[in-house]
């Protein structure tokens, strides 16, 4: 039986400034990824016009992700950078998608039932198709693996059943061009033309949450920019919010089992685990009993010695935005080749002349 070639894949948004959660849930794992495999990781412009057609600074907000990206440590010749728009093959296999996909399917996207809030008439069709577009995003080079946040689960599952549904539903077609490649649904050899994607979710990252508030998560939509540490914030700002970061009167529990009912100082140790590359037991053998007084300024120098040169890096790397661009653009010109093989294929499996 043969296989997929493993390839990871994943995106983030251009809207609004990058925080510590991002930095931890999201592009930390991309950087270590890469190590062993082949990446493509995508700017994806596309999808926030979903949200907001009109963007105060859609150009620096493009950068500013590129600059994270490339500030974090992640390779755009090994591996691809790139933003979506510059592939206009996303948006056309998600119109095939858009055919494949039931509205059924959509409308139980919690998402979208979140994000259209209570006047859903009003809503964009993009945004109902979002999760469509978020599958071709993935599936025109065929990737295998992706790293997302919790909240995306449902996005991926989406996306397999958009798979499973195109690989069926074709089938008479894909096995007679040699296509497909045969895989294992769970006990079920199928032909298949795309792989069921499979989410990277667990590892070390954990939920940061908002820094006033340890039962929200932190986000960059919140009004209270205290609420979070921002990737570009300098060493007195990442100071100040820790030092405002909401707590309780106690003293740090010696064990795990006594954050419980602590959301502030669980958030509080579990920043500092990640950030240490530690478990939260391990931080608190080390700060067990002590009081915040004592943390915090420990997890002040923490988070300045990790987070300290990213910053001064996306800031060297913003004064020259032509830099950015031609990674974007080399990035671009890669990944439309690859997805411009995929797209070939799928015209010929849907019996497009071409
Ligand atoms: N929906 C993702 C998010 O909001 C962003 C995204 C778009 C994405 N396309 C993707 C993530 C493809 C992974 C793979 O976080």
């Amino acid at each position: 039986m043969t296989e997929f070639k493993p390839l990871v894949f994943s995106g983030v948004q251009p809207t609004g400034n990058l925080h510590l959660g991002n930095y931890l849930g999201a592009i930390r794992k991309f950087v270590a990824l890469q190590e062993n495999n082949d990446c493509i990781y995508c700017v994806v412009d596309m999808h926030a016009l979903t949200a907001q057609l009109v963007h105060e600074d859609m150009p620096t907000q493009i950068r500013s992700i590129t600059a994270a990206f490339l500030a974090a440590g992640i390779d755009p010749e090994k591996h691809i950078v790139f933003n979506q728009s510059q592939v206009p093959q996303h948006a056309e296999l998600a119109w095939i998608f858009n055919c494949v996909a039931r509205i059924g399917w959509m409308n139980r996207m919690t998402q979208f039932k979140d994000k259209a809030g209570k006047d859903r008439e009003q809503a964009s069709l993009g945004l109902y198709a979002y999760p469509s577009l978020m599958a071709a995003d993935i599936l025109v080079y065929r990737a295998t693996h992706v790293p997302v946040g919790d909240d995306q689960k449902q996005h991926l599952e989406l996306a397999r059943d958009i798979a499973m549904k195109f690989n069926l539903d074709f089938h008479d077609k894909i096995v007679p061009t040699g296509l497909g490649i045969d895989i294992k649904v769970g006990e079920e050899p199928v032909h298949a033309y795309f792989p069921m994607v499979e989410p990277l979710i667990d590892g070390p990252a954990p939920r940061v949450m908002s820094l006033k508030d340890g039962s929200k998560k932190m986000s960059k939509s919140d009004p209270s920019d205290l609420s979070r540490i921002n990737l570009m914030d300098d060493q007195d700002a990442i100071s100040k919010k820790i030092r405002k970061a909401k707590t309780d009167p106690d003293a740090l529990p010696s064990e795990t089992e006594g954050l419980k009912g602590r959301p502030e100082a669980d958030n509080l140790v579990g920043i500092f685990a990640a950030l240490a590359d530690k478990s939260k037991a391990d931080v608190l053998t080390e700060f067990g009993g002590q009081q915040f007084s004592v943390f915090k300024p420990a997890l002040i120098d923490l988070a300045v010695e990790v987070l300290a040169p990213i910053n001064a890096e996306m800031r060297r790397l913003m004064e020259d935005p032509g830099h950015i661009d031609a990674v974007l653009r080399d990035g671009g010109a890669r990944a439309r080749a690859r997805a411009e093989k995929t797209m070939n294929e799928v015209r010929d499996i849907i019996g497009f002349v071409r």
